[in-house]
């Protein structure tokens, strides 16, 4: 499943970004990059525990608490530190798949990466090429959002940034272990909630919104893992 959450931060938190951004100090970010990802990751990124990432970092993890949609849709047991990264003109990152698992720096967690998340930190106008683009079985899926907005997507699928070719992209990546494992049954139970919140609008005394909201958190009791 694919998801656009738009406003994650707000025009005021990305310009605060982009002001850090300006000051701090960038590194090869092949510095977090697996084997094979390695070969065709081509940008820079903050350096992963640096003051401005974590930071930043606080920021993005704070718009992600305010954001029903992203908590519906993701269901978030563990996020991993979002991570910061600059694409200038040349810069890519060719088809790779997200490492399994990621282990956070300087505590014993690791994180299974069950959804992979980009936050869009430049104005789409700014720059050229840069777009994600995500590689399902319905075709190829391309990105490119306004600033401050998100895109979910399985970690499991193949993905890539085209070359930029103009200007810079700025972003910010993380990966989420969801409650729920399984991909289907996530879409499911986001489905099942969507209606839910739109049948309390609708006909918000039925009789049947109690049983469906017992039923959406009976199968969540099943299905997840804590
Ligand atoms: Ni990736």
């Amino acid at each position: 499943m694919m998801l656009h959450i738009p406003q994650v931060l707000t025009a005021e938190q990305v310009a605060h970004c982009r002001a850090v951004f300006d000051s701090a100090t960038w590194e090869d970010g092949r510095s977090t990059a697996g084997h094979q990802s390695a070969q065709v990751k081509r940008n820079e990124q903050l350096p992963e525990g640096s003051r401005e990432a974590r930071e930043l970092g606080d920021l993005v993890l704070a718009g992600l608490e305010r954001s029903p949609l992203f908590i519906s849709a993701v269901l978030p047991q563990r996020v991993f530190p979002p991570l910061f990264n600059r694409y200038g003109p040349g810069m890519t990152f060719g088809s790779h798949v997200d490492n399994a698992i990621r282990p956070v720096p300087g505590t014993p967690l690791r994180v299974r990466t069950d959804v992979s998340a980009t936050l869009f930190l430049s104005d789409p106008e700014s720059y050229d090429g840069g777009e994600l683009v995500v590689e399902d079985t319905y075709g190829d899926h391309s990105v490119k959002l306004p600033a401050g907005d998100l895109i979910i997507y399985p970690s499991s699928s193949l993905h890539h940034v085209t070359p930029v070719t103009r200007g810079v992209r700025l972003a910010s990546f993380f990966w989420v272990q969801s409650l729920v494992r399984d991909v289907s049954q996530r879409a499911l139970l986001f489905d099942l909630d969507t209606s839910i919140i739109q049948l309390n609008k609708e006909v918000p005394k039925s009789p049947a919104l109690v049983m469906l909201t017992g039923v959406y958190h009976n199968l969540l009791r099943q299905w997840s893992e804590s």
